[in-house]
């Protein structure tokens, strides 16, 4: 399927994969009985994963509330500064609340360690990780995920909500982008 010219994405994590196990992932959460729960999704590489859990959540029985916090930490191409800023913050107080932080990918961990003190620092009971997916081996901070889709492989990876300057985000799938005819993964544009 080329969207550019010498452009191919191989797929990773096709539809019916990711929207099986986003059942998986929603029953999880019900499973761990959560009190006046509050979805974050961490923009935005999240939206679409975070779309798709929640209609999953529902399905399971669940009824959160929903907020967005914008996150930035990658300041330029494909490489981390280490740096997390707040873009955007929530709304809604968590005192007290069960909440889970929604993000596409626990890759150093700087983002959702950033994200989970905020939370726990303003009075959150608990504050457990949701990610699509996790590069393993990568973790610059000490942080887990307590629900985790899939383990990814060490490649830039679009689709599902994830971009490559912002392109590539509409992919129903998770892939990598490759030139036709070459097994080697782009050093991205
Ligand atoms: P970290 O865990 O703080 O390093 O940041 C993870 C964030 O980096 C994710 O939420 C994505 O926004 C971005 N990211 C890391 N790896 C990839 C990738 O392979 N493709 C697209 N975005 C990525
Ligand atoms: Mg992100």
């Amino acid at each position: 399927m080329p969207l550019q010219e010498n452009m191919v994405i191989r797929v990773l994590f096709d539809e019916a994969r990711i929207a099986k196990r986003n059942g998986e992932l929603a029953a999880a959460i019900k499973a761990r009985n959560p009190e006046n729960l509050l979805v974050v999704a961490v923009l935005k590489g999240s939206f679409m994963f975070a779309a798709d859990l929640i209609r999953a959540m529902h399905r399971a029985g669940l009824s959160p509330q929903v907020e967005f916090i914008h996150l930035s930490s990658y300041k330029s191409g494909t490489v981390s500064t280490g740096k997390v800023e707040i873009l955007r913050d929530i709304d809604s107080t968590v005192r007290g609340r069960d909440v889970v932080l929604v993000d596409d990918i626990l890759e150093s961990g700087r983002t959702l360690a950033f994200a989970k003190d905020l939370i726990m620092a303003r009075g959150a009971r608990t504050a457990d990780i949701c990610v699509l997916l996790e590069k393993p081996g990568k973790r610059a901070v000490k942080i887990d995920a307590e629900h985790v889709g899939f383990l990814c492989p060490d490649l830039f990876v679009v689709g599902y909500g994830m971009d490559v300057a912002h392109a590539y985000r509409q992919l129903p799938y998770v892939g990598v982008v490759e030139h036709r005819g070459d097994d080697k993964q782009l050093e991205m544009i």
